[in-house]
C-alpha cells in the first residue's frame, strides 16, 4: 500500500507511530498491529509522552486481549474510572463515566430510567426517530448521489439527540460543533474548554425551564429523578447532557458509518439484508464487534497488581483496547471476517461491567430505524468507486467518507 496520511506511510505504521498520532489517528490499517500486540506484547507499556497515555502517570499500559480487557473493566475496585474524571471531567464536569462504587451506582440508578426508548416521548420515540431519518434522507434523495457519512450518519444521531433533549432544531449545528470540540479535548484542550463552557451556558437555562415546566423529554426526566430524597443538581444534569453529546451522538455516527461501509462493500450481504430485515440486529452486533466505534477505555490501578504476569504499579494508567479485544482470535473464530451469522457474538463494544453503556438500547433502536430507512429509500445503492473510503481512527473508529450513487424511491 502506498497511501500516505499525515506524512506517515500506512504500511510503515507500528504501535509507537500509531500511539504518537493520538486518539483520532487518521489511519486505517491498525488491526495488524493489534494482532501482533495480542500475540507478543498483550500488556504493552506505552512510551512516556505518547498522546494517548495518562499524563499524570509514571506508567501507562495498553491491553489488547479480550480476557484481560474484560477482567479490568469488571474489577472496578482495582481499576478505577476516576482517571476519566481528571481528564474528561475537566470539560464535562462530574459524570458517571468518572465515578466508582456507590457513587457511580447512585448516579446510574438516577439516570438509566430516563434512557429507555420505551419511556421516552410516552413510548412514541421510535416513530419520532423514524420521521427524523426520513427527513434527513429527503434532503439528498433527489440528487442520486451523496456522501452518506456527511449527509446522513453524521447528522442523524445528533438530530435524534437534539429531539431527545427537546432542543430547537435550529441549534443543531451549533450543538454539534461544540460536541465535536468536546470530543477532541485531549487534542485541543483550549477548544474543548470553550465548548464545555458554551454548552453549560446554553443548557443551564433549558434545564431550569424544564424544572418549572416538565415535558416528556430526557431533561425533564433527569430533573425529576430522585433516589433516597436526593435529586441531581442543575450542574449535574448539564454535565450528564454534555457527556451524552459525546457518548450518544459521535458513537452512533461511527457505528452507522461502519454498517453502511460493510453493506456497500459486500453487495451480496446488502441484497440479503434488503430481502430479510430480520438480519439487521445481527448486522448491528457484528459491526459493533468488527469495528468498535469506541476503541479505548481508560482505567487506573488503585493498588499494585498484575495483568498477564506483567507488574502494574499502583497509579498506572491502563488503556483497555476494546476494538482490539473484539478481534481476539482466542475469543472469536476468524475475527477479521465480518460474519453476520456468527454465533455467540459476545463483543464488548458497549464496554463491560458496571459502566456498560447506558444507551445501548437507544443506539440499537436508532441504528435499526436508520438502516431500514436507507434501504427502503435508496435503490441500487453503490459506492462511488472514484472516491474510495476507509475506516480510520484509534480511540474512535468509523469511515472517513461514504460517497455513493443510488436511485431514490
Ligand atoms: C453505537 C453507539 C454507542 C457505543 C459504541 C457506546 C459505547 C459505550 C461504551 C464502550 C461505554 C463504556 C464506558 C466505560 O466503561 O468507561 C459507554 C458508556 C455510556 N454510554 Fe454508550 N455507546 C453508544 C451509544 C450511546 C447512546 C446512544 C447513549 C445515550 C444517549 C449512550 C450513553 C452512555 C452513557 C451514559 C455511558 C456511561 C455509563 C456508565 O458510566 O455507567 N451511549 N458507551
Amino acid at each position: 500500500m502506498t497511501d500516505t496520511i499525515a506524512g506517515i506511510q500506512e504500511d510503515a505504521l507500528d504501535i509507537t507511530a500509531l500511539l504518537g498520532m493520538g486518539p483520532m489517528a487518521p489511519v486505517s490499517n491498525t488491526h495488524a498491529i493489534y494482532a501482533a500486540l495480542r500475540k507478543e506484547q498483550p500488556v504493552f507499556e506505552i512510551p512516556a509522552g505518547a498522546s494517548v497515555s495518562a499524563t499524570d502517570h509514571n506508567k501507562s499500559f495498553l491491553i489488547t486481549r479480550y480476557a484481560d480487557v474484560k477482567r479490568v473493566l469488571k474489577e472496578d475496585a482495582t481499576y478505577s474510572s476516576d482517571i476519566n474524571q481528571r481528564t474528561m471531567g475537566v470539560v464535562m464536569g462530574p459524570t458517571i463515566i468518572g465515578m466508582d462504587g456507590k457513587e457511580h451506582l447512585k448516579h446510574r440508578t438516577l439516570i438509566t430510567p430516563s434512557m429507555t426508548p420505551r419511556v421516552l416521548k410516552g413510548g412514541n420515540f421510535e416513530s419520532a426517530v423514524r420521521a427524523t431519518a426520513h427527513e434527513i434522507i429527503d434532503t439528498f434523495a433527489d440528487r442520486g448521489s451523496a456522501d452518506l457519512h456527511h449527509d446522513f450518519c453524521f447528522k442523524y444521531p445528533l438530530r435524534v439527540f437534539v429531539d431527545l433533549l427537546g432542543l430547537p432544531s435550529d441549534d443543531l449545528d451549533q450543538v454539534h460543533r461544540w460536541g465535536i470540540d468536546l470530543c477532541l479535548v485531549a487534542h485541543d484542550p483550549e477548544k474543548g474548554l470553550i465548548a464545555a463552557d458554551k454548552l453549560l451556558n446554553y443548557l443551564t437555562p433549558l434545564v431550569q425551564a424544564k424544572r418549572r415546566t416538565p415535558g416528556s423529554d430526557i431533561i425533564s426526566m433527569l430533573v425529576d429523578a430522585e433516589i433516597n430524597g436526593e435529586k441531581l443538581s442543575d450542574y449535574e444534569v448539564v454535565s450528564f447532557l454534555r457527556l451524552l453529546v459525546l457518548a450518544g451522538a459521535e458513537t452512533t455516527n461511527h457505528l452507522l458509518g461502519t454498517i453502511c461501509y460493510v453493506l456497500l462493500h459486500d453487495p451480496a450481504l446488502m441484497a440479503r439484508v434488503r430481502a430479510d430485515r430480520a438480519l439487521i440486529p445481527s448486522l448491528f452486533q457484528e459491526a459493533m464487534r468488527w469495528e468498535s466505534p469506541i476503541g479505548t477505555l481508560m482505567r487506573e490501578a488503585t493498588a499494585d497488581t498484575e495483568i498477564g504476569n506483567v507488574a502494574i504499579p499502583k497509579g498506572s494508567g491502563v488503556l483497555c483496547h476494546i476494538g482490539a479485544a473484539n478481534r481476539d482470535e482466542r475469543q472469536f473464530r476468524e475475527p477479521d471476517s465480518f460474519d453476520i451469522d456468527r454465533q455467540d457474538n459476545e463483543h464488548i463494544g458497549f464496554g463491560y461491567g458496571p459502566h456498560y453503556c447506558a444507551g445501548s438500547h437507544l443506539a440499537k433502536m436508532e441504528a435499526e430505524v436508520a438502516i431500514n430507512a436507507l434501504l427502503d429509500r435508496l435503490q441500487d445503492l453503490e459506492p462511488d468507486h472514484a472516491k474510495p473510503s476507509r475506516i480510520i481512527g484509534f480511540s474512535f473508529r468509523g469511515p472517513d467518507s461514504l460517497p455513493v450513487t443510488f436511485r431514490s424511491r
